[in-house]
């Protein structure tokens, strides 16, 4: 029988459009997804998206949309954008599915009749944006994780005994293959080290989630809600015996991908809820890096995402997932730019894979009437045959089970398709193919095999990474359907010599520099445009809400100068002002005009509350310079505190137009 193989990816949150940061665990699983069916396993790979929470709930209200018309939508998006890419999922999981309700409801009572929940209070803060409790933290401290400031919760709750796994878990962590890589395992075994406190999985005072069996006033904690999609999407809980089957067969999972923000949730909370309804512990959870753009995490509140769809349409798919994979270094952080992705473009896969492919069918067509020549035994061409089948394939297998993505195509890469562009270009078909004798047919013929050859075990190692460009070039080589070659068997010499070549066509045609130009237009322009008229989306995210009494943070320096006191050099030179650069900005929510800025001003990033949202979209301030009075005392706006204020022009229509230089200026330079 096959051996199974269940791989999830993080449900995504639906406060947010996907951007190629999703697409990067995405694309992760679904290569490793592809690797094990072509190796024969019975392989479920599951996605989808996380819909309940506060954090939604306010997203939902802010666009002024039901939670569950926004989440629909954006759901949506993730799903179509899925397809498009083809990524090859078995199932999509949303929470807002009945089918995953009562099933984590199902896992909650099982988690309270084996004892592990008691009733309490709740006293501490809160992270929406992270849907995180803080421990130990004071009203007003920022979220150790993203830096946003804390809300205090007062309430209700029902807690998990997470302190009474403590040391179960950390047995479980002797398992050196239960986290990887190595360094967050080390993260994790600390945290648990330091010590457990129970955890509040439940909420009463919204009500967009779960409810808790047998007391709806609560809504069950999201992550509980969340991390349960891994085991509901495959039937735990179900009463049909087919679920139950899927789920008997599927559990415990093989390989749970996740960013290295969300280790905590899913190393600590995840098994120890597993452990508390007696189900067995997945079998490795990989943390990858974070995708940077312009040196910071790719995300919607620093306003530096890029778009999927921007390279789909310029460029495909196969493009950004060989880019992603061969770029950046899996479990480490690695940057993302335009110029880099169409460099690697052009240089690996046009130029490479691409040219290879191209150069020895036309070829093959020319000399041999399109059929795979046959190679003579003793010209075999044993230097290409050997790094094939004693450097590439072993190593590739490697690599690619230990998540060395990048090294497994560098060793395709550099170590196989640049060899045989080498020997190519050495042995000289075109020259051989000119003298007609009879020595000279025999060494093309044994030249042509090696380089087909070899290009069929590029493209089937490939395949995995750039599976529409790979599916190509084997029909090319009169092969048929990739998917259901045999991985375990490969070796030199299984192309059959008379194999008829498919037509030939250019699988990556060369891409000039205007394509850079393309997609950074693209992009620019998703950033200017309102966020309704955006082409991909019909989603409005932006506040639209009665506006609420928002103290005025834009000084009044009014367009036609007014006659004021005058004031002495020594009064003005009380006033600090600098220059700073806006890191992070979003809205707040429920609260239409305002925007909550970080502010990088040379000595410390500040967090300050600005009324701009309705003259400046979030994402466009991102990188702007502005001018802030740095020595305001600070205060509380919306529960947030204000640490400084941002000067503007106040238009007569009230508008706000912000300060800004001509020249550039450093950050942190003082303005007097
Ligand atoms: N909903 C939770 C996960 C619940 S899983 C039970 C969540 N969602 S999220 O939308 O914020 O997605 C987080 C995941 O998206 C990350 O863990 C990572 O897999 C991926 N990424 C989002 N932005 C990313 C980058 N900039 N870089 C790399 N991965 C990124 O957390």
């Amino acid at each position: 029988m096959a051996k199974k193989f269940y791989i999830t990816t993080p449900i995504y949150y639906v406060n947010a459009r996907p951007h190629i940061g999703h697409a990067y665990t995405t694309i992760a699983c679904d290569t490793i997804a592809r690797r094990q069916r072509l190796l024969g396993a019975d392989t479920f790979f599951l996605t989808g998206t996380d819909e309940h929470g506060q954090k939604i709930e306010r997203a939902a209200q802010a666009a002024g949309k039901t939670p569950q018309q926004y989440a629909d939508e954006i759901s949506a998006e993730f799903r179509n954008l899925w397809k498009r890419m083809g990524i090859s999922n078995d199932d999509y999981i949303r929470t807002t599915e009945d089918r995953h309700k009562k099933r984590v409801q199902e896992l909650f009572r099982k988690i309270r009749d084996n004892g592990f929940i008691y009733k309490g209070t709740y006293t501490g803060q809160y992270c929406v944006s992270d849907e995180l409790y803080v421990d130990g933290a004071q009203p007003g401290d920022p979220c150790p994780t993203c830096g946003r400031i804390t809300e205090t919760v007062h309430e209700e709750n029902y807690f998990f005994t997470l302190g009474a796994f403590q040391d179960k878990l950390l047995e479980l962590y002797t398992n050196p293959e239960f986290i990887r890589p190595e360094t967050r395992r080390n993260e994790v075994i600390s945290f648990v080290r330091s010590g457990l406190r129970d955890l509040s999985i439940s909420r009463s005072t919204f009500s967009w989630g779960i409810p808790v069996p047998d007391d709806p006033k609560h809504v069950i904690y999201v992550w509980l809600d969340a991390l349960a999609n891994y085991i509901t999407a495959i039937g735990y809980g179900s009463k049909h015996a087919g679920a139950q089957e899927a789920f008997k067969k599927y559990w415990p999972a093989d390989v749970q991908m996740i960013g290295k923000e969300i280790v905590r949730f899913h190393c600590v909370y995840w098994p120890a809820f597993l452990m508390a309804a007696g189900l067995p512990m997945p079998k490795a959870i990989v943390a990858h890096g974070w995708l940077l753009f312009e040196e910071s995490k790719m995300s919607k509140s620093r306003g530096n995402i890029v778009r999927t769809e921007t390279i789909l349409d310029v460029l495909g798919a196969d493009a950004l997932r060989y880019f992603l994979l061969r770029e950046v270094v899996f479990g480490q952080d690695g940057s993302f730019s335009f110029d880099a992705l169409v460099q690697r473009y052009n240089s690996d896969l046009a130029n490479g894979l691409g040219n290879l492919a191209s150069r020895t069918l036309t070829m093959i067509n020319r000399y041999f009437k399109g059929e795979v020549p046959r190679p003579s035994p003793e010209l075999a061409d044993e230097v290409i045959r050997e790094i094939a089948a004693k450097v590439v394939i072993p190593e590739c297998d490697r690599f690619f089970t230990d998540y060395h993505f990048s090294a497994a195509l560098e060793s395709i890469w550099i170590r196989l398709i640049a060899a045989v562009d080498k020997y190519i270009v050495t042995n000289e078909p075109w020259s051989l193919a000119e003298k007609k004798d009879e020595p000279s047919q025999v060494r093309l013929a044994t030249v042509l095999y090696t380089a087909a050859e070899a290009l069929r075990i590029a493209t089937v190692l490939a395949y995995p990474v750039i599976p529409d460009a790979t599916a190509k070039i084997w029909t090319q080589l009169g092969l048929g359907d990739i998917k259901q070659f045999d991985l375990n068997k490969l070796s030199w010499g299984q192309l059959p010599p008379g194999t008829k070549l498919g037509d030939v066509h250019p699988v990556f045609p060369r891409a000039d520099k205007s394509a850079i130009e393309r997609m950074q237009q693209m992009e620019e322009q998703q950033r200017t445009l309102p966020p309704d008229e955006k082409p991909s989306s019909k989603i409005n995210l932006v506040a639209e809400m009665p506006a609420p009494a928002v103290p005025q943070t834009v000084p009044p320096v009014s367009a036609t100068p007014a006659v004021s006191e005058k004031i002495t050099i020594d009064d003005f030179a009380k006033i600090e002002l600098r220059v700073g650069v806006v890191k992070v900005a979003e809205r707040v929510p429920k609260a239409d005009k305002l925007l909550r800025l970080e502010i990088d001003i040379g000595t410390e990033v500040r967090q300050v509350l600005a009324g701009i949202a309705e003259a400046y979209a979030p994402e466009t301030l991102v990188g702007r310079k502005v001018v802030i009075v740095a020595n305001l005392a600070p205060r509380k706006l919306r529960g947030l505190e204000s640490n400084g204020m941002i000067l503007a022009a106040s238009l007569e229509d009230g508008k706000p137009v912000l300060a800004s230089f001509l020249e550039d200026v450093p950050v942190g330079a003082r303005l007097k």
